[in-house]
């Protein structure tokens, strides 16, 4: 099992989308998951953190980007444990950071026990309609994409590199040795998406709303939180795939 290096998946002058890396073997432990930090110069926002057994991991390689300290922003898609699970660490070791997340799950946070009370007032609701904001001087976008799977759900986008950050849509779940951190051919790599999109997603009616809203955006990389990145011709494969994929959740309850 290997542990791969940070890679910079988007560089524009100062801007940078960044892979945060991986250890093969957390596969034994729990769900493989992606971190991904945005840099504008010398500011960061890191997208779904993580659980509480990457902390670590995810600590020491974004150091190399950026200082700590410096991090504006920690951004959360939804509620679940491999994205929330060590907030208490990232406020405590961020404390310039803010928390963006849902307005339905913020007033689920403080049960995680904060080590400082006061680390609420850091939390920024996202109201249901999606919202922008910035690092530095650059725009990000967080779009709804509810029901994708939580009730409250956002991914991001990122106006300057086109990178979309699509939580747990796209996600892939591999057999052990399987795992690349880029989509090599996307025929083959439908096998270990299929089954987290069929389960995991409760309606395609959900899932309609959302294909509407992301075709109008001019997307270059769409970056999961689980399983490998689309990029070039497999963005539209993907698009497609999701467009054709006829029944998931309650769609196939007996
Ligand atoms: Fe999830
Ligand atoms: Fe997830």
């Amino acid at each position: 099992m290997k542990i791969h290096k940070p890679y910079v998946i988007h560089e524009d002058r100062d801007h940078k989308f960044v892979w945060l890396g991986l250890d093969e073997s957390d596969y034994e432990r729990g769900v493989l998951t992606n971190q991904y930090l945005i840099v504008d110069g010398d500011k960061g926002i890191l997208l779904d953190p993580g659980g509480y057994f990457v902390f670590e991991r995810v600590f020491k390689n974004l150091k190399d980007f950026v200082k700590p300290e410096n991090i504006v922003g920690l951004f959360y898609s939804h509620q679940d444990p491999d994205v929330i699970g060590a907030m208490n660490l990232w406020l405590d070791t961020c404390p310039n950071a803010k928390v963006y997340i849902s307005e339905i799950w913020e007033r689920f946070i403080p049960h995680l026990g904060m080590s400082d009370p006061s680390s609420s007032e850091r939390i920024v609701k996202i109201p249901d309609r999606g919202m922008e904001f910035k690092i530095e001087k650059n725009q990000v976008r967080a779009v709804p994409a509810h029901f994708l799977h939580s009730e409250g759900n956002f991914h991001l986008y990122d106006v300057k590199s086109k990178v979309y950050f699509s939580g747990d849509i796209g996600a892939a779940i591999f057999p052990k040795g399987k795992w690349s951190l880029y989509v090599q051919n996307f025929d083959e790599h439908v096998k270990y998406m299929e089954w987290f999109h069929r389960r995991y997603l409760p309606t395609r009616k959900a899932l309609d709303v959302w294909l509407k809203r992301v075709k109008e955006l001019d997307i270059k990389i769409i970056a999961p939180q689980h399983g490998s990145i689309f990029e070039g011709d497999n963005v539209k494969k993907f698009i497609n795939w999701l467009d054709k994929l006829d029944k998931v959740g309650i769609d196939l309850m007996e």
